[in-house]
């Protein structure tokens, strides 16, 4: 058993799957756990679809298609900041150069950031694909509960021996997905998730992001 600081410390984003199955049962037990999450007045606004074999195959296969040939969708929420400024783009550049960089691509090398990019859409060769939604009426707190949520899976996988990568690249294709995976119209989707067995040997997983100090966002009020 794995401690509640190494779950957490230890958690990294994987990017590189070994080709072994997740049992049902795994992965019932890691939603059951992740349930647990709190949320405001319980209401526990979270939906989770599983994707897996040939159904996640030809979404995995659509999309990547789609990504291939350029075609952008259009995302339905901002994620990001609509304009970038420091300490937020210091920070992205530093993960987004950190990966390509430990890969070979360099900075003027769009075709390989694009075909890294592209990776997201077969789950990075995760054998489980997770859609997590939402109601699209549920107001802000609902999308803390939410993301709470979606940690609790990352951490129930570690408990596992999973690993995981949340994908916010999914929502950019959320039209085709709801309609592959009949989602219905009135639920909203938040992100994607690879869930599997972690590839030791790929390069990609030694990626290993920074922190930045307490101090930094910490603010200690007393007398
Ligand atoms: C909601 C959410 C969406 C994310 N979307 C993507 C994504 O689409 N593709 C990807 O490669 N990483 C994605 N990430 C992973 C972040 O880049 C990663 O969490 C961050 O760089 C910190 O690295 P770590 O997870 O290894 O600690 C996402 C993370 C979160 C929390």
């Amino acid at each position: 058993m794995i401690t509640v600081e190494q779950a957490i410390v230890g958690r990294q984003s994987i990017r590189a799957y070994l080709d072994k199955p997740v049992a049902r049962a795994t992965v019932e037990r890691i939603l059951t756990t992740a349930g647990r999450a709190p949320s405001g007045s319980n209401i526990q606004p979270w939906r989770v679809y599983v994707v897996e074999g040939a159904v996640k195959d030809a979404l995995c296969a659509d999309l990547t298609a789609r990504h291939a040939r350029g075609e952008e969708g259009k995302r339905e929420y901002n994620y990001y900041p609509v304009k970038w400024r420091d300490p937020y783009l210091a920070r992205r550049r530093e993960t987004g150069w950190g990966l390509y960089s430990l890969l070979g691509i360099t900075r003027d090398d769009k075709a390989g950031m694009s075909a890294q990019a592209r990776q997201n859409f077969s789950f990075f060769g995760a054998p489980v694909g997770l859609i997590i939604t939402m109601d699209r009426d549920m107001e802000q707190g609902s999308w803390l509960d939410t993301g709470m949520f979606i940690q609790s899976v990352m951490i129930a996988a570690r408990g596992e021996g999973l690993e995981t990568c949340p994908q916010a690249a999914f929502c950019q294709y959320h039209q085709v997905i709801q309609e592959r995976l009949a989602i219905p119209a009135d639920q909203q989707v938040i992100c994607g998730m690879a869930l599997g067995y972690g590839d030791p040997e790929a390069v990609i997983n030694r990626f290993r992001t920074s922190r930045i100090q307490l101090s930094e966002f910490v603010t200690w009020v007393s007398s």
